[in-house]
């Protein structure tokens, strides 16, 4: 197989002569150090070790690759001792080593493999090995390999009702989904409600549905999502919200499998899963009378906990989740593909980050650098870890409160980016989408979308 970098590192002559004819261009690098540089710039397909590079250097650097995500073949030129080759494939599952440095063939073998390998694993080294394949769970960590863990069996169980509980963005809704797909497969219902979304009629009336005539507006009857879902599930999300009444009536239906409409007779069996999310702690709710003990003890049989981004056992997705968005989002069509991944400090800074938003703020810092990203690798720059940041200087004061940071709404950080390249250029729509690194027609779309306008000039005074 001949590749088209390769980066050799070492000062090795015959290490060059050897990889060479395997080729179409070369690199070298005199030292590990200079290899995160290189990596950047050039993105090679295959690192070399040659033999003059100490074990405990290379070892560091597969470390390095581990940190950064990095999945490329490495291959180590020497001999090295089946047991030390297993600790290293632990640390970067790509590493593979030849002892004689003139062994053409060898090498070549070496590199098929190696290449091979990682073609395989490339294809779903987003999943831990035993994610269900209708499951689109991201994540390796120790975390997510426990909430899947349980996920799966919950899902096997009868239990029910389900309680999710985690901070916002860490996955809830994801993880209700795939407990729905485990138990239910696809031919089922999932409805959703958001208790923080509606008022306390309107719930009541979503969730059990109601008789005509039940109150004013209600001219004819409607059918509840209870009923709605059939023998699938109903996702009750941020359960926390929901107001005590109501809990004591979701309570009823936990126990009796059934319920009655708002303003109806009728005794309506309910054969659905109900899953309920919260990011509050639900005890301390109950703690402070605004949760009802005996539902909280209803739910909390066996709780499915999703961990924040930032925890120990957690933290080693982000740079994973960060390339899969950057590899799946559809936010610039005309960019898919094109963009590789992370340059090594973007993803430190990703790394370093508390992540309040979770994965949803994550993916939502990829997709805006997606959109301002002009090169192969997202940099530094277009990392807007906090949006705000960028129109502080020159917003009016008025504006300046419309971004929080909790904000991670992504059309309102687009809307806003689109609206400073127009200003920055002038009004001028080429420039502009040069800025933005996308083309004409999609800024015009955008403009369109977000009915963005040329304020009006101001006349100039004559004195
Ligand atoms: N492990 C994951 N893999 C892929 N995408 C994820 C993962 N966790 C969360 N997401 C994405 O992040 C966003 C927020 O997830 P969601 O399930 O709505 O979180 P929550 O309900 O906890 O607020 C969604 O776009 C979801 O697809
Ligand atoms: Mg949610």
């Amino acid at each position: 197989m001949a590749l088209e970098k390769i980066l050799v590192v070492g000062r090795q002559p015959k290490t060059q002569q050897l990889a060479r004819p395997f080729t179409k261009k070369l690199y070298a690098a005199d030292e590990v150090g200079d290899v995160w540089e290189l990596i950047d710039a050039v993105d090679p397909n295959l690192i070399v070790f040659d033999t003059d590079i100490p074990k405990h250097q290379i070892d560091s650097a597969l470390t390095g690759l581990r940190h950064r995500a990095i999945q490329l073949p490495v291959l180590i030129i020497g001999r090295i001792e089946q047991e030390a080759l297993s600790e290293m494939r632990q640390e970067h599952e790509w590493t593979d080593c030849i002892e004689n440095p003139e062994d053409h063939s060898a090498f070549g073998r070496a590199v098929d493999r190696l290449c091979l390998r990682q073609q395989q694993a490339n294809a779903d080294r987003f999943f831990i090995e035993d994610c269900p394949s209708s499951v689109s769970i991201v994540g390796k960590s120790r975390a997510i390999s426990q909430s899947l863990r349980m996920i799966r069996m919950v899902a096997q169980s009868a239990c029910n009702p389900i309680l999710i509980i985690g901070e916002t963005g860490t996955g809830k809704e994801l993880a209700a989904r795939a407990v729905h797909i485990l138990r239910h497969g696809s031919d089922h219902k999932f409805v959703a409600i958001n208790c923080a979304a509606l008022t306390a009629n309107l719930l009541e009336s979503e969730l059990f549905g109601h008789a005509k005539g039940a109150f004013t507006s209600a001219d004819r009857d409607k059918t509840g999502l209870l009923e709605l879902a059939g023998s699938g599930t109903v996702f009750l999300d941020e359960i926390s919200e929901m107001p005590l009444d109501l809990q004591a009536k979701l309570l009823r239906v936990l126990q009796e499998h059934t319920f009655r409409k708002v303003g109806g007779t009728e005794e309506i069996q309910c054969r659905a899963t109900i899953i309920a999310s919260s990011n509050r702690n639900l005890l301390s709710e109950v703690e402070d009378g605004r949760f009802r003990r005996d539902l909280y003890y209803r739910l909390c049989v066996c709780p499915i906990p999703l961990a924040p981004l930032r925890a120990e056992s957690r933290k080693e997705d982000i740079l994973l989740l960060a390339e899969y968005f950057i590899k799946n989002s559809s936010i610039c069509p005309e960019k898919k593909g094109k963009i590789k991944g992370l340059t090594s400090l973007a993803a430190e800074m990703l790394n370093r980050h508390h992540w309040p938003g979770n994965v949803r703020e994550l993916r939502n810092v990829i997709e805006r650098a997606i959109l301002l990203e002009a090169t192969e690798r997202i940099g530094t720059t277009n990392l807007l870890l906090n949006p705000a940041c960028l129109f502080e200087q020159d917003a009016p004061a008025h504006e300046k409160n419309a971004f929080q940071t909790k904000d991670f709404s992504l059309e309102k950080a687009e809307k806003e980016l689109v609206k400073k390249a127009l200003e920055e250029a002038g009004w001028q729509k080429t420039r502009a989408a040069s800025l933005l690194g996308i083309t004409r027609a999609t800024l015009y779309a955008k403009v369109k979308q977000y009915k963005l306008q040329e304020p009006p000039k101001t006349p100039q005074t004559v004195s």
